[in-house]
């Protein structure tokens, strides 16, 4: 670990769950061009293509959280929201072409896991009537294993899922309290055992957070250990990004003790040395997969894609449809995102509007920027020319087109955190850790930067 390196490029960088970042997104695309935008995605490839749906509802808030939450209030809110979710769902299944397949559905949050099952089990089946699945299509749900149990289980997995997220963020019960969140009821062993009981290739990811108040290299690298010996599918350790000037709650954690950014780095490298010990592949940003999983092997042939619900292949993922409160819809043209707030989504939707407030119509170059940008950080190799045919443009194009800023290029390669030659530039091992600071080199809208991100480490 360098610890120079580290104060060097620790600075203040777009994470590039999307490009542009959603702080680029516009008032001026909105409602009005919701439904065109959407009929325009059908003509675009890939042919499958992917749901997302927002549950916002937390029982709980926890301190550190950076998603688009609130908390659960009154049960006719929670009623109303559910309603409103199913008419635009099923506006939007109204607009869609039925031909295409789905191969990726998303429950996230907030915590899907805190409504009855009942209703994520009849708005997937608005999804299985009106489109045939891909066979290895994935039925994802983020949850809070505070609150599952065994019935619950019992029927997710009859409403169809097969990947369930476990977000245990930490096993240590004194991280836990200082950041207000609740361990999970049951032994994480027995969840595990009932969603794979009778359904064995049923997926299970656990979520964990580094950089908390009260964590420690030894108390983190102990919840990593207990985590491989459970042997889940994919296993995530975020780097806790801390934005309190967005995220309010976020300001009592700097009262309890973050972590510093060596700490930080000194975590991940721990957590990920046990991991790989465990048999574990690093995929990307802070992801680990056992070696047989698909992103393992789309890593390998650098055919590793993602989208804002996480690490995916390009073969399997397409467009993403997004419907629900803050919920933004990726496609291949545009990103549309939903009104933040609860009362004014159940509002839009009931009057017959589409709930969409902002958005981004991506130009040409954009679109190859996104592209370079995409591949840089899931693959760790940005081949110009295999790009520059992919996107059927001419090299000069491509290089016109993304920043290339040479001299911050020629720094990390002096720093050895990159290699590179004409056409190709690839990530070397201690460049994983500065990814977002070398994608950045490559963008446009970083020359110069007028938005709020979270530091790089
Ligand atoms: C929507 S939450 C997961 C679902 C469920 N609500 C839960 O709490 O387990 C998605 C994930 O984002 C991660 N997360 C939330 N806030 C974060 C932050 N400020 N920095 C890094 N990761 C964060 C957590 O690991 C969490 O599991
Ligand atoms: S981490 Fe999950 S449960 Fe906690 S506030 Fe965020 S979305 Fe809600």
């Amino acid at each position: 670990m360098n610890t120079d390196l580290i104060k060097k490029y620790n600075k203040a960088a777009p994470r590039y769950t999307s490009y542009p970042p959603a702080n680029h997104f516009t008032e001026e695309v909105n409602s009005s061009n919701y439904e065109e935008a959407v009929r325009k995605s059908n003509s675009f490839k890939p042919q499958n293509i992917s749901f997302y749906l927002h549950i916002p509802f937390c029982k709980k808030l926890c301190f550190y959280c950076g998603c688009n939450t609130c908390p659960m209030g009154k049960a006719n809110q929670v009623k109303s929201y559910l309603a409103a979710l199913k008419t635009e769902l099923s506006r939007l299944i109204n607009l869609l072409d039925k031909n295409r397949k789905v191969s990726q559905i998303h429950y996230g949050g907030g915590t899907p896991n805190a409504i009855e099952a009942q209703h994520l089990q009849a708005l997937n089946q608005m999804i299985f009537d009106a489109f045939e699945l891909t066979d290895d299509a994935e039925v994802a749900i983020e949850t809070n294993p505070a609150y599952l149990d065994e019935q619950y289980l019992l029927d997710l997995k009859q409403a169809g899922f097969n990947r369930f997220s476990l977000g245990i963020q930490d096993f240590n019960k004194d991280v836990l309290r200082l950041v207000n969140r609740d361990p999970s009821a049951m032994p994480i062993a027995d969840i595990m055992a009932i969603i794979k009981n009778g359904q064995p290739n049923n997926a299970i990811n656990f979520d964990f957070i580094y950089g908390l108040p009260a964590q420690t290299l030894d108390s983190f690298a102990e919840t990593i250990e207990a985590a491989a010996k459970l042997k889940p599918d994919r296993l995530v350790t975020f780097s806790y990004a801390h934005l309190p000037s967005v995220f309010k709650n976020q300001e009592i954690l700097e009262k309890r003790g973050l972590s510093d950014s060596n700490l930080k780095v000194a975590m991940y490298n721990k957590a990920a040395m046990i991991l790989a010990e465990a048999g574990y592949k690093a995929i990307g940003m802070d992801h680990f997969v056992l070696p047989n999983d698909e992103l393992f092997r789309a890593l390998d042939s650098k055919k590793l894609h993602r989208n804002f619900q996480g690490y995916c292949t390009r073969a399997t993922t397409g467009q993403v449809y997004a419907v629900g409160v803050s919920a933004i819809s990726q496609l291949e043209q545009a990103y549309l995102q939903n009104t933040k707030s609860v009362d004014d989504y159940i509002e839009r939707i009931s009057q017959g509007n589409a709930a969409t407030v902002k958005g981004y119509e991506l130009s040409k170059q954009e679109m190859i920027v996104r592209e370079a940008i995409t591949d840089l950080m899931c693959n760790k190799v940005l081949d110009l020319e295999s790009l520059a045919m992919r996107r059927n443009i001419s090299l000069d194009t491509l290089k016109n087109s993304i920043h290339l800023d040479k001299n911050a290029l020629a720094e990390f390669e002096a720093d050895n955190l990159l290699k590179m030659n004409a056409n190709r530039l690839e990530i070397t091992d201690a460049g994983q850790l500065f990814i977002r600071n070398i994608a950045a080199s490559l963008d446009p809208l970083q020359v110069n930067p007028d938005r709020l991100y979270s530091k790089t480490i």
